[in-house]
């Protein structure tokens, strides 16, 4: 269904509306986005301003609402017609001149398969100057992505100092914004405040590893703090790998306005008369029954729309880093092979390392930007482990880190103008002592590709590449881009990253991709879209797990959430925990190991073959269902419960994990989420440590009802210790 609305060709639509027997009057001023539960509406009002009116519960009748006065700002506010907030968009025109007043001028909206897509033409009263508003409303999911582009038809470029993807505004009592903090090694944590008057933000300005200490994503509470269950909240995430700001402004008529997009700072855009400018896209979601449902409606609709491949089960990955780092041969990498593969595993992934003779990769100072095969590790190259890999029955995967380079490389001796830097005159900073090649240019772009394309080529049976990217943006400058356009650096690079991924994902539709950053410096929906998977974090203490996971899946699923096994002492925090609490925890993302399996006492290899055998049982609940948040390890109590839940609610999966000292006071009664109403479900405890009972009701069949409401009692008294039930639906 289309509906063509233009105010200055009355005649000709009016027969075109006619024409397709559509009775929309012409004068239309309501603009209803809706998916099945939600409902964003704009009102135009005479003079052909947009306003938003609504963006919450979906109206099942939008009569009247043209009589009401719009409460918010304009739709897509701009610098100069008046309004004193923040604005989404400052242009300074060909003429010099600041202001920007736009007006409606037309708009379309189309429904296919599920998706009903929204393009609203707003244009500036005075200059050529236009800014279409695009929103795409995501039914089932309840999600909606909105995105601008901004035109000119002016004489000659404009300097666009402001590009919101999207403003979006909230009238209640309250609003407490939930968003996500960290820093290296402990991404993906926790704050929620009340918004007081004024501006917060949440931004990076690093241009690359962008989402390491903070996360373009928000659950923004109406009225009061919602809980997981119940309770008003919009949720929402940038999909962009760039800079990102978004800004909640609670003003002096107690309205809350959120602008959000790619962050503006130090990045004015010159765009020439019919470029077009595209913004990344600002998806979100609004619940009425809660934060997990938020959190439910973008991890189902991601994995349709949004994650690569977000239907196909991922397999159970060893990767060779906190195993090996980077002293192996091929004998050491041969032997970590033959127990993977006696364990289960399903990919061996060989991670930093592998590159480099002139100057070996022996270490985080040398090799970068070299991507031979070193002859001294692997004489028999790539193929000699591939070979083995699969005649072991597993598939090979291996690490790049395409954009960057050691000054301690041939790279960097042949090809200095690549790096992005701060002029001749100043002294390039190193970060891990590598510098950035510069993505804005086209040359580089192709070099990446090539990286990878040349890797991939000559081995076509390598199944997975681990892309890493371990430093920020920091030495500004481009000797690609023009004296002029040094500012568009920023996105430019973005940009260009994402050229690559499109042309990856084209040419290489059948292999895995995971999206790593130092960790998660790269949890971000734009690069999920042509990635698998993301390494959320450099730290693998499963008691530290329990938070960033937490974290992390309140916006992303647990599908795309790498979650491995590793030493005890755990590497960052020289924590020590039981092998079954590191597989516990493991077991709430896509389960990987990644420590020398041929290291492992017989008792642990036994145990790590069964945990894995399990994981395999499971793994399509754990990586296909719902996930329910049942005890937040923020809370007082030292428990943290999730479970799962499959799509046809036949299987769930139950984790609980005591991360405190619980004297006798032992938690009794945790309450599952999401089972069928009425079902009875078999309980069966799974990564048992031997001999240890932790509940009672193992082997017995319970209502789903007991597990809802009244809970079950379970045997958790000491730290890190955990608990995992399967719950299989028997009638
Ligand atoms: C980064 C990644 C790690 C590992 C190392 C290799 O720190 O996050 O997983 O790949 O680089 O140098």
């Amino acid at each position: 269904m289309t509906y063509i609305i233009r105010n200055n060709k009355k005649i000709t639509l009016s027969l075109l509306i006619l024409v397709f027997g559509f009775l929309m009057p012409l004068n239309a001023q309501i603009i209803h986005i809706n998916t099945n539960d939600n409902s964003l509406i704009f009102k135009v009002d005479k003079a052909k301003k947009l306003h938003q009116v609504h963006y919450g519960k979906r109206l099942s009748s939008t009569q009247g609402l043209i009589h009401l006065t719009p409460v918010f700002n304009e739709a897509y506010p701009s610098f100069g017609n008046g309004q004193s907030d923040e604005v989404a968009l400052i242009a300074k025109h060909a003429d010099g001149t600041l202001v920007t007043d736009l007006y409606y001028e037309s708009h379309e909206q189309t429904l296919n398969d599920g998706v009903q897509t929204t393009t609203i033409h707003l244009e500036d009263e005075k200059k050529p100057f236009y800014v279409n508003l695009y929103f795409k409303g995501y039914k089932q999911n309840n999600v909606i992505e909105a995105w601008t582009t901004i035109h000119h038809k002016e004489k000659t470029s404009v300097r666009l100092d402001n590009f919101a993807s999207a403003s979006l505004g909230f009238k209640a009592v309250e609003y407490h914004l939930l968003h996500f903090y960290g820093s290296h090694a402990r991404e993906m944590q926790i704050t929620q405040e009340r918004l007081s008057n004024g501006i917060k933000t949440i931004e990076t300005k690093r241009g690359v590893r962008t989402t390491e200490y903070e996360n373009p994503s928000f659950m923004l509470s109406l009225n009061k703090p919602a809980l997981e269950d119940s309770g008003e909240v919009v949720a929402g995430s940038l999909a962009w790998s760039g800079n990102f700001k978004l800004a909640f402004q609670v003003d002096d008529q107690e309205r809350c306005q959120m602008i959000a997009g790619i962050n503006p700072f130090a990045s004015s855009y010159t765009i020439a008369p019919d470029e077009v400018f595209k913004t990344p896209k600002l998806i979100f979601t609004y619940s009425n029954k809660g934060k997990n449902q938020a959190s439910i409606n973008l991890h189902q609709w991601a994995k349709k729309y949004n994650l690569r491949d977000g239907n196909k089960t991922r397999p159970i990955v060893l990767n060779s880093w906190e195993g090996a780092y980077f002293t192996f041969d091929e004998k050491r990498l041969k032997s970590m092979i033959d127990s993977a593969a006696s364990m289960g595993v399903e990919i061996f992934v060989l991670d930093d390392g592998w590159f480099g003779n002139m100057h070996p990769r022996n270490n985080s100072k040398a090799g970068l930007g070299d991507w031979q095969v070193n002859k001294k590790k692997l004489p028999n190259g790539i193929k000699g482990l591939i070979d083995y890999t699969e005649f072991k029955g597993m598939k090979f995967g291996i690490w790049v880190e395409p954009e960057m380079v050691n000054p301690k490389s041939e790279l960097a001796e042949n090809r200095l103008e690549w790096i992005i830097q701060r002029g001749n005159e100043r002294q390039a900073l190193l970060q891990r002592n590598q510098s950035l090649l510069d993505l804005s240019n086209p040359e580089v772009q192709d070099f990446v590709y090539n990286v990878i394309d040349n890797i991939l080529k000559d081995n076509p049976r390598i199944a997975y590449v681990k892309w890493d990217a371990n430093r920020n943006i920091q030495n500004f400058g481009s000797t690609y881009l023009s004296a002029n356009k040094q500012s568009h650096l920023w996105i430019e690079y973005a940009h260009g990253l994402e050229n690559v991924y499109k042309k990856l994902t084209k040419n290489y539709p059948n292999k895995i991709f995971q999206s790593c950053a130092s960790g998660g410096g790269r949890v971000e929906y734009g690069a999920l879209k042509y990635t698998h998977e993301f390494w959320p974090s450099d730290d693998t203490d499963p008691f530290e797990r329990i938070f960033i996971q937490w974290g992390t899946n309140h916006i992303f699923p647990p599908i795309a959430t790498a979650t491995h096994v590793t030493n005890s002492p755990n590497h960052q925090t020289g924590r020590e925990t039981s092998l079954k609490f590191r597989f516990d925890v493991a077991f709430a993302g896509r389960l990987g190991i990644e420590l020398s399996p041929d290291k492992l006492k017989k008792k642990d290899l036994d145990f790590a073959k069964k945990a894995i055998n399990s994981y395999k049982d499971v793994r399509d609940v754990i990586q296909h269902g719902d996930l329910y948040r049942l005890l937040s390890p923020y809370d007082d109590d030292g428990y943290a419960a999730i479970n799962y839940v499959s799509k046809d609610k036949k299987e769930a999966i139950l984790m609980v994990y005591s991360h405190a000292y619980h004297r006798r006071l032992e938690r009794n009664l945790v309450r599952m989420q999401g089972l069928e109403k009425g079902a009875i479900y078999r309980v069966e405890e799974i990564n048992k440590d031997e001999g240890k009972q932790l509940i009672t009701v193992n082997g017995k069949d319970i209502s789903a009802d007991i597990f809802i409401n009244v809970g079950i009692k379970v045997g958790l008294r000491k730290p890190l210790t955990s608990l995992i039930l399967k719950l299989t639906k028997v009638n």
